[in-house]
């Protein structure tokens, strides 16, 4: 286990480019290895759940070539194979339930592994409809046996707003007879959506009563693929809270992914005043991408994080929890119950660090309460082998009084990679 050790830090300045898109590559990859013909992904995130996409995919027949280390080639085979082994999904939800819709929908048998995080995480939730729709799927949890077979489509309403759900759905349904539909309460992130709609899928959507409804409809010829991914959001929130916490600072991120169902995180800057500015707005591939420069702000506001904006900033309420911590009043995050099984119980995880490093964070079944501001103090922290809430750590760090120690930081490695090198590159020498 590695330990991170961060010391409370001067002015932050300067540019950095954040990692590509950790949800924008996963489904590159997986829909480049099923369209006709051969695909191309520019600036795909090299972390390691992104690479255990590619990985499965390429144990099923499709071909990666790699032009550089940041431009690749999908040639995709015209019929998938079982694989020889088991499909190791490593720490990531999104390659196994997205890579099930695949392979409920073709005539092959799959079993997806994953590591001790990803094997207590909740697969019912896409095994259930996958079974309704005519595929045999066994395991509610991993490891997940699946048998493809010949699908119907089907009408499903999913409790949760889940991008993953819906996107393992409308993947399986793209070889479904009919029409295939998800339900879900307020409109998780739209990539899948997106990105059918470049390789020439049908995609409708409605609002109704029961939430937002998008659906596809079976036996769509697909289209290669084109495209460049832009940085990750959900990794630019790092420094993008540190920008704004640590005294002096100004931070630009540059080439961030703004696509509206995933930009929660710049609502949540505007409630509680922190000084920021998106320039350079444009669009890539059907994604907005802006650079945004965050000022360090001595006196931000709390907050309040519920409903239809849980969804747009859910990977980023770790370190928007760090936020809270220097806000005056009292934030309250509501309606967030999957944080309990994401790569950790996040709710659990960031109580317990921060209460270590002074806090006053109260907890609820579905969120958390953090009253400021306070001061931080240095303690040892675990990040349970979660990488969000090992950067949220690191961030609230970099403002607490002596050397933070974060147990568990290997797994920043699944989706910032060059976390702590672009950390140490706006730090004053
Ligand atoms: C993701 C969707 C979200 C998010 C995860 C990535 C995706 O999960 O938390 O990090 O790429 O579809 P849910 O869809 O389960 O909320």
């Amino acid at each position: 286990m590695s330990v991170l050790r961060i010391q409370p830090s001067g002015p932050l300045r300067g540019t950095v480019r954040p990692p590509s898109d950790k949800s924008i590559t996963h489904r590159a990859y997986l829909l480049a290895a099923v369209v006709r013909g051969r695909s191309r992904v520019v600036d795909p995130l090299r972390g390691e759940d992104c690479e255990h996409t590619l990985a499965c995919v390429e144990a099923m027949g499709a071909r990666a070539e790699w032009l550089s280390s940041s431009e690749v080639l999908i040639h995709p085979t015209p019929e998938w194979r079982s694989p020889a082994g088991d499909l190791d999904c490593g720490n990531s939800g999104t390659t196994m339930r997205l890579l099930a819709g695949l392979i409920a929908s073709r005539p092959i048998e799959a079993t997806l592994v994953g590591d001790a995080s990803l094997t207590r995480r909740p697969m019912q939730r896409i095994a259930e409809p996958l079974r309704r729709m005519g595929a045999g799927v066994e395991g509610d949890r991993p490891p997940l046996r699946i048998r493809g077979a010949s699908l119907s489509g089907i009408d499903h309403f999913s409790a949760v707003a889940s991008a993953q759900v819906k996107s393992c759905l409308l993947l399986a349904g793209l070889r479904a007879s009919g029409a295939t539909s998800v339900t879900e309460p307020w409109c998780s992130r739209n990539h899948t959506e997106t990105m059918l709609r470049s390789v020439g899928v049908e995609v409708e959507e409605s609002v109704g009563f029961a939430g937002h409804r998008v659906w596809v409809s079976g036996g769509a010829i697909l289209a290669p693929l084109d495209i460049a991914v832009p940085a990750d959001v959900s990794s630019a929130a790092f420094l993008m809270v540190a920008g704004a916490l640590v005294s002096g600072s100004e931070v630009v991120l540059s080439d961030v992914g703004l696509n509206p169902t995933r930009s929660g995180i710049l609502d949540v800057l505007d409630q509680a005043k922190v000084r920021y500015e998106v320039a350079n707005l444009r669009e890539t591939g059907g994604e907005a991408v802006g650079d945004i420069r965050t000022w360090h702000t001595p006196q931000p506001r709390q907050f309040v994080i519920e409903g239809e904006l849980v969804p747009r900033l859910i990977d980023e309420i770790p370190v928007l929890a760090v936020l809270a911590t220097q806000c005056y009043g009292t934030t309250e995050i509501r309606d967030a119950a999957e944080l309990r099984v994401k790569e950790s119980d996040r709710i659990e995880k960031v109580a317990l660090g921060l209460r270590a490093m002074g806090a006053e964070v109260e907890t609820f079944a579905d969120g958390l309460a953090v009253a400021g501001p306070t001061r931080l103090r240095a303690a040892r922290v675990a990040a349970d082998g979660d990488h969000r809430i090992a950067m949220a750590f690191a961030v609230a760090g970099l403002i607490a009084d002596g050397t933070t120690e974060i147990e568990g930081a290997e797994s920043i490695q699944t989706s910032y990679p060059a976390f702590e090198s672009d950390l140490a590159s706006l730090m004053p020498i």
